[in-house]
């Protein structure tokens, strides 16, 4: 049998997080997970999620009352959405220009859907017109698109009308808003998104492990009157509501800690206010974005799409991004992260998120990053 291992108590190293996410947390987000728990149905807990809820719904721009935090991480939220709104056999329209659209199809097909793209390149957002061709050609029953694609650093503009040619065609709407949530302007009901999960490693600074997911009356109504039952019984928000819901009967054993977590970066969300954050954000990676230009870096993502929380920056010729990468965590105790999928080794990829989007950490980067490019010869 294995013997008790001899293992080290927990040290970390102290990290300077601007990758993708997890950005850093708020020290007081740290303070609240260390409070001591209650159990998932104690009348203090029940205070709790509905405080949180109410907190969700001031950061999505939602009057949402099906707003809840997923147990998991955004990927447990995203395919919440996918799960309970694509039915067997529905046609569900996804994107193709960023990792996380395929993430989506491959889900709808988990669910028995039918996942059709809307094509548009690696590092460009969707065309309108594409996506009006593309719902004449398949009449889709879901539209889902990523607003803030984390593998190109691109933020999808006209939101309003994507929604407006989804309705027209009775198709719902699914957002993905994992990067934006908290950190870029985004309105769920003015811009008739019927349905945004996210996550809260990003812009909202709090550990991953319970995940935003909000959804209007319309895209509820489909959730309950399915003729067959959601294929993950952990994710079925029929079931899940009756926890989240008026009842607040057990489900499952809420990740108590997280939820803490959770309400406390949406309490700092509320008291910077959520417009101030979005300025903010703009203006911390806008300094950014010129101090690598300033350094001979080169955008991938276009200006006209730039996306403030996830800056991607073309690998510099004559050295490879695992170099650059490494040397600045090694050196700098500073993550950055690589190109995902067919971005791999092409572009560095640069969070400017939630706790992390200060000018203190952008200034830092920035100083590193000298470093590191003349010591690589770059
Ligand atoms: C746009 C987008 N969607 C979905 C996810 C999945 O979230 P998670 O890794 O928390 O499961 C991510 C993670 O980076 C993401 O960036």
């Amino acid at each position: 049998m294995t013997e008790a291992p001899d293992v080290d108590e927990l040290a970390p190293p102290t990290r300077t997080l601007m990758g993708p996410g997890p950005s850093e947390v708020h020290p007081r987000v740290l303070r609240a997970m260390a409070t001591p728990l209650v159990g998932h149905l104690d009348p203090s807990f029940v205070d709790v999620m509905s405080e949180v809820q109410e907190l969700l719904r001031y950061v999505f721009r939602t009057d949402n009352q099906w707003t809840l935090p997923i147990s998991g991480t955004g990927s447990a939220a995203m395919e919440a959405a996918v799960a309970n709104l694509v039915e067997p056999g529905d046609t569900v329209l996804v994107p193709a220009n960023g990792y996380f659209g395929d993430r989506m199809a491959s889900m709808v097909d988990r669910a028995g859907g039918d996942a059709v793209r809307v094509d548009a390149p690696w590092g460009e957002p969707l065309d309108t017109a594409d996506v009006a061709d593309a719902f004449d050609e398949h009449q889709p029953d879901v539209f889902g698109f990523v607003h803030a694609e984390t593998s190109t650093g691109v933020l999808q503009p006209d939101v309003p009308e994507l929604t407006s040619i989804a309705h027209e065609h009775d198709a719902l709407v699914i957002a993905d808003t994992v990067t934006s949530l908290g950190g870029v302007e985004l309105r769920v009901d003015e811009w008739g998104i019927d349905a945004a999960y996210s996550a809260g490693q990003k812009c909202l600074s709090c550990p991953p492990g319970a995940s935003p997911l909000t959804l209007n009356d319309r895209a509820m109504e489909k959730v309950l009157a399915r003729e067959s039952d959601v294929r993950s019984w952990y994710l079925d928000l029929s079931m899940l509501e009756g926890y989240w819901g008026e009842d607040r009967s057990y489900h499952h054993t809420a990740p108590i800690t997280n939820v803490y977590a959770l309400r406390e970066s949406l309490r700092l969300v509320a008291e910077e206010g959520i417009e101030e954050r979005w300025a903010r954000h703009r203006d911390v990676a806008g300094t950014l974005v010129d101090g690598l230009a300033d350094l001979g870096l080169e955008r991938y993502a276009d200006e006209d799409y730039w996306l403030p929380s996830l800056n991607t920056v073309r690998v510099p010729g004559g050295v490879d991004d695992s170099e650059i990468i490494d040397h600045l965590l090694e050196e700098f105790d500073l993550e950055v992260a690589a190109g995902l999928g067919d971005l791999s080794g092409e572009v560095l990829r640069i969070g400017c998120m939630g706790h992390s989007a200060r000018p203190k950490n952008v200034h830092y980067l920035l100083s590193a990053m000298e470093e590191t490019l003349d010591h690589l010869g770059a």
